[in-house]
């Protein structure tokens, strides 16, 4: 067994990630929410699955009010979650078997019971407590200005005493004010807390956010377009050219250590060429790929973001990544089993009736094939590996999403690609809590997971699970993947056919007829074969 002492430096350039949504992976305690001792319990599930690093949802003391991105206490953990000395079994066994962790980092706000928050709506207006956040008297009785929430309603909540303050989310999640130098000296020391417990790196979360304009002045127009990924310091608060200065200074935290620690930017930012300004070689070391994760299953548009994504990563000497969902999008088999979906919202779809489930499975399965055969880095969204769907007909009473709520039902919000995974077993909680659990899952689980646990398609050579641990054993394997060069091969019209090195060819095919297979030993496909590659269905060729 390879522990992580043993692997190189430069893992991060090519690694494949694990997504752990924490309260959706494993219940240890039969709470019904997953826990630190669920993961435990998993990590061999996890290291057989053949994935490299682990990145956990924010996992710190919080209400709860955004699943965890509200922040109580950025050092110590959720106690429905665990203790510090569970997440340190864990960083310690996850890294016996291989396995680096990467926690995610919430810097754009706190939780309004953050004793930061508190101390600011204590010692009342005009106090430097309130400074570290963004306080202003409104207009009258309207707000400082026209800011909407991404989750719906104004920007501005107004405290009894008449301030108003900021939050570009949810209203228990006020925004930080980075031009003080103390909060990026509390940013700075939270890291070192992590990573002096051994933690390798840090997820994000809205890297684009934390720069706001000094003078908030209005963005003006609809609220769509104010929400809209912007480049440049032409918005007020998204992408602004000041929050570089900020990772520079992360960078500079993170090479201070030995051993080689990494950050991954959640950036919702309008182009590649902005993306690459926060991979620049003293800044970030890699970013989501999320311009990939919304392409539409069309070969030119996978075509086109994949060069893009190429070229410009190869600017600044930064990997590419590779994403197909996350805890914020619908899941992908649901959004690639309609006709020409991309989006992430479940807002955008085409209706449910045009959802042909096994389609997108099938589909899926190419994804994967395609995913893990890029040069880079992939992410992995807990549940892919099983082939999950979006549960779309939650009842309205169990949603728990922010957005759902203050968007009064008008977004239907996350929680359709958040529901508990099904481990094993017939009925629910499938194994996901401990049998005689006493909570149910946080959220339901559908009965048609029975045919899904991790327990039914294990040994199964058809099923998604198989797919993937035979992908990343081969991507291990086969020394032509994951960092280095690729090159598009000639192929018909609807084929993505690429090489990687010398010997290794990846086919997809997005045409409408099954396409003749070149020469070469197959080592692996997603569908059947007999001399040929049906439509959606993508195989990897070595000559060797
Ligand atoms: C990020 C997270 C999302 C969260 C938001 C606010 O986009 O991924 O889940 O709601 O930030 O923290």
């Amino acid at each position: 067994m390879t522990t992580v002492e043993e692997t190189g430096g430069s893992w991060w350039r090519d690694a494949v990630v694990y997504q752990l949504y924490i309260r959706s992976f494993a219940d240890g305690d039969g709470d019904g929410l997953g826990d630190i001792a669920g993961i435990r319990a998993r990590l061999g599930y996890l290291r057989d699955l053949g994935v490299d690093a682990l990145w956990i949802n924010p996992w710190y003391p919080s209400p709860m009010a955004d699943a965890g991105y509200d922040v109580a206490d950025y050092r110590a953990v959720e106690p429905a979650f665990g203790t510090g000395e569970d997440a340190a079994a864990l960083v310690r066994e996850a890294h016996g078997l291989g396995l680096r962790v990467i926690l995610d980092i919430v810097p754009n706000h706190t939780s309004d019971q953050h004793a930061w928050f508190r101390a600011a709506v204590a010692a009342g207006p005009g106090s430097p407590e309130r400074a570290r956040y963004h306080f202003r008297p409104g207009v009258g009785d309207a707000p400082p200005n026209d800011w909407r929430s991404v989750f719906g309603g104004p920007a501005w909540t107004r405290l009894p005493d008449g301030d108003w303050y900021l939050h570009l989310f949810d209203s228990a999640q006020p925004a930080l004010n980075w031009n003080l130098p103390e909060v990026r000296a509390e940013f700075e020391s939270i890291l070192r807390f992590w990573f002096d417990r051994g933690v390798d790196g840090f997820r994000i979360d809205v890297a684009h956010a934390l720069d706001k304009d000094a003078d908030l002045p209005d963005v003006g127009g609809e609220e769509e377009a104010m929400l809209a990924a912007a480049g440049g310091d032409g918005h007020p608060f998204w992408d602004r050219d000041g929050v570089h200065e900020i990772y520079r200074g992360w960078r500079r935290v993170a090479d201070s250590y030995a051993e080689q620690k990494v950050f991954v930017a959640e950036a919702w930012v309008s182009s590649p060429e902005r993306l690459i300004r926060y991979l620049r070689p003293d800044e970030l070391h890699t970013a989501f790929n999320f311009d990939y994760l919304g392409a539409p299953w069309d070969p030119a548009a996978l075509r086109t973001v994949i060069d893009a994504s190429l070229s410009t990563m190869h600017a600044v000497d930064a990997p590419a990544t590779w994403v197909l969902s996350n805890h914020d999008v619908v899941r992908h088999v649901s959004r690639l089993g309609r006709p020409l979906a991309s989006g992430h919202s479940l807002n955008d779809l085409p209706p449910h009736e045009t959802l042909d489930r096994a389609l997108g499975r099938r589909r899926a399965r190419a994804a994967a094939l395609l995913l893990f055969a890029l040069p880079g880095g992939a992410y992995v969204y807990q549940g892919d590996e099983l082939g999950l769907w979006e549960v779309e007909d939650l009842p309205d009473d169990v949603r728990q999403d922010p957005a759902w709520r203050r968007s009064g039902g008008a977004e239907i919000g996350r929680d359709g690609c958040r529901v508990p995974l099904p481990w094993s077993g017939t009925e629910a909680p499938f194994g996901f809590s401990p049998d005689g659990a006493a909570g149910a899952p946080w959220l339901p689980q559908p009965a048609d997971f029975a045919g899904v646990t991790a327990q039914a398609q294990d040994g199964d050579p058809a099923s998604m699970l198989t797919l993937y641990r035979t992908a990343l054993a081969l991507r291990r394997a086969v020394p032509q993947l994951g960092d280095g060069p690729m090159e598009w091969l000639p192929a018909e019209p609807g084929v993505l056919a690429f090489s990687r090195g010398e010997g290794f060819t990846c086919l997809v095919n997005l045409s409408d007829a099954p396409i003749a297979l070149p020469g070469g030993r197959v080592l692996l496909a997603t569908e059947a074969l007999s001399g040929s590659l049906p439509v959606d269905a993508a195989v990897w060729l070595t000559d060797r």
